[in-house]
This record gives structure tokens, C-alpha cells and sequence, in this order.
């Protein structure tokens, strides 16, 4: 049987990839063979291309281009790492995926929603995620996680867009859940971290449930 698709969305410094780690981590406790991977990224050629974006060195081309660049290093991703696992039936964990691209360069970079379907059709095929978590925080929260994640780093292309950049990201999320409710799900990710973590694992069983047990501790001699 084909594994589960579950993709993690948010802003900057909503906690997608520490909750995207954890969630993989307690369904391997639960003897579920589950990858952990991410976009843009995930794959050798899609890394790559994740330099490119994330340095801004494609910025001055342009939204559309950039849409481009996130759907090429996508297909390798789709076709390299999710597709096999699927079809082993391992589960796939990816932090981030279409609605990244969807929000980002379609909401915010005003890139043709009719472009943004046609690079979902070719890349994403029957990828398409089962759940899509979406991590919803105030955007000055958000900023202010990630700022102090960086440490003294420099922001990367998309971290040093404007705080009114990311409140419309926040808008633009909450508008897609509402178009899709049977995939995508708005987690309350202001709250304390075990509290997330508990209505990530509520949203899973939900839709996916009854999961194994984790396996009883081999008694200590
Ligand atoms: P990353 O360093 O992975 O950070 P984050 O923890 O925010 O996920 O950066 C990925 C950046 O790329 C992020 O700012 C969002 C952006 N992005 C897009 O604009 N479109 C896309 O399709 C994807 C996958 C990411």
C-alpha cells in the first residue's frame, strides 16, 4: 500500500521543521518507516537548485522564475526521494511543498495561479500531499524566532522580506486551508511546544489512526 504524504507549511520561524522532525521521529516509534525530507531540497539536483533560490542570486529575475526554479528542483524531489518512498509504503514527512510555491510566489509574488497549476501538474503528479499541516503564527513572533535562531547570520532571500511580507504569508495560508479543508489543517503554533506537538499527533491519528503502539521497552534485567 502507498505510505502517507504528510507536508508542513508556515511562515519564517513558525516551527515547521523542528515539529516536522519530531512527528517523523514518533512515527518511527511506532514502527512506521518514515522519511524526513524538505523543499527546496530533499534530493541531490534539488539542493542544488535550493543554493540558487535561497542566496537571492534569482531574485532580480523575477517571481515567475523563481516559481520555475522551486518547480525543477521540486520534480527532482518528487521523482528521486517522495515517489520511491511512497511506493514502498514508507511515510513521507516534507517540510514544505506545492503550497510554498502557491503563497509565496503566487499570493505574494503575484505569479499566474494558471502558471503556479500547470508547474504543480508536471512536477507533483500523484504526489499530492494526504495532510498538509499549516503552522499559524503572528508574523512578528514568527521573525522573532527566526532572528534568534540565525544568531548573528545574515536573513537568507525570503526572511528579509518586510514584517507586512509575512503577515500577508500568514493571510495567504489561511485563505488555502479554507479552500482545501479536507487536506490542509491550521495548527495554532503561538502556543507552548508540547501543546503543538500533542495537536499535530491528534490531527495524524485522526486522519490516519489507529496507529501501532509503541513498542513495549525491552524489560532491564
Ligand atoms: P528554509 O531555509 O528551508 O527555511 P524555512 O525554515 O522557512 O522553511 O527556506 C526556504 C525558503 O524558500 C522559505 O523562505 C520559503 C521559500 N520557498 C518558496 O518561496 N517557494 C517554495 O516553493 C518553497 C518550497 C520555499
Amino acid at each position: 500500500m502507498r505510505g502517507r504524504f504528510i507536508t508542513f507549511e508556515g511562515g519564517e520561524g513558525s516551527g515547521k521543521s523542528s515539529h516536522a522532525a519530531r512527528l517523523a521521529e514518533r512515527l518511527r516509534g511506532r514502527g512506521i518507516d518514515t522519511v524526513l525530507t524538505r523543499e527546496p531540497g530533499g534530493s541531490a539536483g534539488a539542493e542544488i537548485i535550493r543554493h540558487v533560490l535561497l542566496s537571492g542570486a534569482a531574485k532580480p529575475l523575477g517571481a515567475e522564475t523563481e516559481a520555475i526554479l522551486f518547480a525543477a528542483a521540486r520534480d527532482d524531489h518528487v521523482r528521486s526521494t517522495i515517489v520511491p518512498a511512497l511506493a514502498k509504503g514508507e511515510w513521507v514527512i516534507c517540510d514544505r511543498f506545492i503550497d510554498s510555491t502557491r503563497v509565496y510566489q503566487g499570493s505574494l509574488g503575484d505569479v499566474d495561479p494558471r502558471l503556479i497549476r500547470s508547474l504543480e501538474r508536471v512536477t507533483v503528479g500523484e504526489a499530492v500531499p494526504d495532510l498538509t499541516l499549516i503552522m499559524d503564527v503572528p508574523a512578528e513572533i514568527g521573525l522573532a524566532r527566526a532572528a534568534k535562531r540565525r544568531g548573528g547570520a545574515a536573513p537568507d532571500r525570503f526572511e528579509s522580506e518586510t514584517l507586512e511580507f509575512h503577515d500577508r504569508l500568514r493571510h495567504a495560508y489561511a485563505a488555502l486551508a479554507k479552500v482545501e479543508p479536507e487536506r490542509c489543517v491550521l495548527i495554532d503554533a503561538s502556543q507552548p511546544m508540547p501543546q503543538v506537538t500533542d495537536d499535530i499527533w491528534t490531527e495524524v491519528a485522526k486522519r490516519f489512526g489507529p496507529l501501532r503502539a509503541a513498542p513495549a521497552r525491552a524489560a532491564v534485567p
